[in-house]
């Protein structure tokens, strides 16, 4: 029986000691976890990182690009790192300039030695399929992994690369592609604007023969920064950013220099923790203009913010109200974020509901919300949230990535000590988030520097 399996039906958080000392003689409190002293009230400044999502279609557009290419601003977070180990073992060379930058050419890459396991590690290597038969002509992953929100289907890539001239098969839980005769381009409607199928369409488009036109294409910052990147390696990408995108194929890209677009999710995810907490928090290397649908909330929420073009200042000193969110492809508020708010909206006056419009199943973090407190209901593609939680400090883990940022944040909301378990969830998304939280006075240590330090 797992401890979280003796835990099961112990709500609102009233398991203290499982968090202190007695706990920590278990054996099980040896994998990694991390404490969270909750209740303080957080000040300072947080530099936030490249953004992930846009980090790694670039990364796998590397293969369509057989010069040298420097990288800057590349989280340093285990998706990316797994990315790199998949792109080296499949022959690219490459230097780490510093902890954020590499300097990397893929001019020896080899289909076949792609390290088919890894691949399954993370949703961003379905990218693999347009890169490499952008390249090659042909391609072979694993299913990709990520986070699990349920069935995570791919008939949206497969068609749009269906239309470029390849054919797709799925054998023994490998992705096999082909396009003996070499894609060509095509015009193509996604039925949703789908981020992945987008990416897609862009890396196996860009060194197709002729002109490929995506219309419903998704207008993330991440699909515009991989076009921002393409282009800057001489390829004929216009349009990324609307609903239409048009690729006019070339036949070679050129090495450049790119500095990948700031991370609004870190970004968003930061806020949310400052104004669960109450304090100050002043943030660098941010774009504003990617963060609208998230400071809206949280300004209706009772959070004052300032944007300069250099940085982004949010405080909250009064009441934390409540609110209702709902998520949609961007420009609408993402759904990458509806999890950070959940704490906020258990501890508000007034409560509030979030409807989950993108994904089936994204809200396996309350079961571990309402351990620490949260009163939630949920009901199909939404969760209620009566709000006037007091949420209290207990064992809890991450379900998948934001849904253990939301963990995080209820612990730093909380009253006591939480033990926030299955870390290597945040680790796939957020660098250095421990230090960039005790940077702000917040009282986290993971469970290695506890019994060391302290
Ligand atoms: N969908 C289909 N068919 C497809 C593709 C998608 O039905 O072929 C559906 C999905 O089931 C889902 C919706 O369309 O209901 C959105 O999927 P999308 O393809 O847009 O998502 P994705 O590319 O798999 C990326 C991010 C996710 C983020 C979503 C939505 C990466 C690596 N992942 O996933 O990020 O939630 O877009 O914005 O970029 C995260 O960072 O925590 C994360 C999960």
């Amino acid at each position: 029986m797992t401890v979280f399996g003796i835990l099961t039906g112990y709500k609102n958080g009233h398991l203290p000691s499982l968090a202190g000392a007695d706990w920590e003689r278990n054996s099980f409190a040896m994998t990694p976890h991390l404490i969270i002293r909750g209740g303080r009230k957080l000040s300072g400044d947080i530099r936030i990182g490249g953004m992930k999502n846009a980090a790694l279609p670039i990364l796998f557009a590397l293969l369509l690009v057989q010069d040298e290419v420097t990288l800057e601003e590349l989280p340093p977070v285990t998706d990316i790192e797994t990315t790199l180990q998949i792109l080296c073992n499949a022959g690219a060379e490459m230097e780490r300039l510093s902890p954020t930058a590499i300097r990397i050419h893929t001019k020896n890459a080899d289909p076949d030695a792609v390290p088919l396991r890894l691949t399954t590690e993370l949703r961003g290597s379905s990218y693999l399929l347009g890169a490499e038969l952008g390249r090659f002509g042909r391609a072979v992953t694993g299913i990709p992994g990520g986070c699990n929100f349920g069935i995570r289907p791919l008939d949206q890539h497969f068609r749009l690369l269906r239309a470029l001239g390849a054919a797709i098969e799925e054998e023994n839980g490998l992705l096999c592609a082909s396009a003996p005769k070499g894609l060509h381009g095509a015009q193509i409607r996604l039925d949703f604007p789908s981020v992945g199928a987008t990416v897609n369409g862009i890396l196996a488009a860009t060194r197709a023969t002729g002109t490929t036109v995506i219309s419903n294409a998704a207008r993330e910052p991440h699909i515009v920064d991989l076009a921002n990147f393409l282009n800057a390696c001489g390829a004929e990408i216009s349009g990324a950013g609307t609903s239409t995108i048009r690729i006019c194929g070339i036949p070679r890209l050129h090495g450049t220099r790119y500095r990948i677009a700031p991370d609004m999710i870190e970004a968003g995810t930061y806020l949310c923790a400052v104004c669960g907490t109450g304090g100050k928090l002043r943030l660098e290397n941010v774009c504003p203009e990617h963060l609208g649908a998230i400071l809206s909330p949280l300004r209706k929420m009772g959070a004052e913010i300032n944007v300069s073009d250099q940085d982004l200042t949010l405080e909250r000193t009064g009441t934390l109200y409540g609110t209702v969110l709902e998520t949609a492809p961007y420009p609408g508020f993402p759904t990458d974020m509806q999890p950070q708010f959940a704490p906020l909206l258990c501890i508000s006056r007034g409560g509030g509901r979030i409807y989950e419009r993108v994904w089936k199943n994204r809200f396996q973090y309350a079961d571990e919300l309402c351990r620490m407190g949260g009163n939630i209901r949920l009901a199909g593609d939404f969760a209620d949230f009566s709000g006037g939680d007091r949420l209290t400090g207990t064992t809890v883990r991450a379900t998948d990535l934001r849904g253990g940022a939301a963990m995080l944040i209820a612990g730093l909301c909380a009253k006591g000590t939480t033990a926030l378990y299955d870390i290597r969830h945040i680790e796939r998304g957020y660098p250095d988030f421990a230090a960039k939280l005790t940077a702000i006075g917040a009282d986290v240590c993971t469970a290695a520097e506890k019994s060391g330090a302290r």
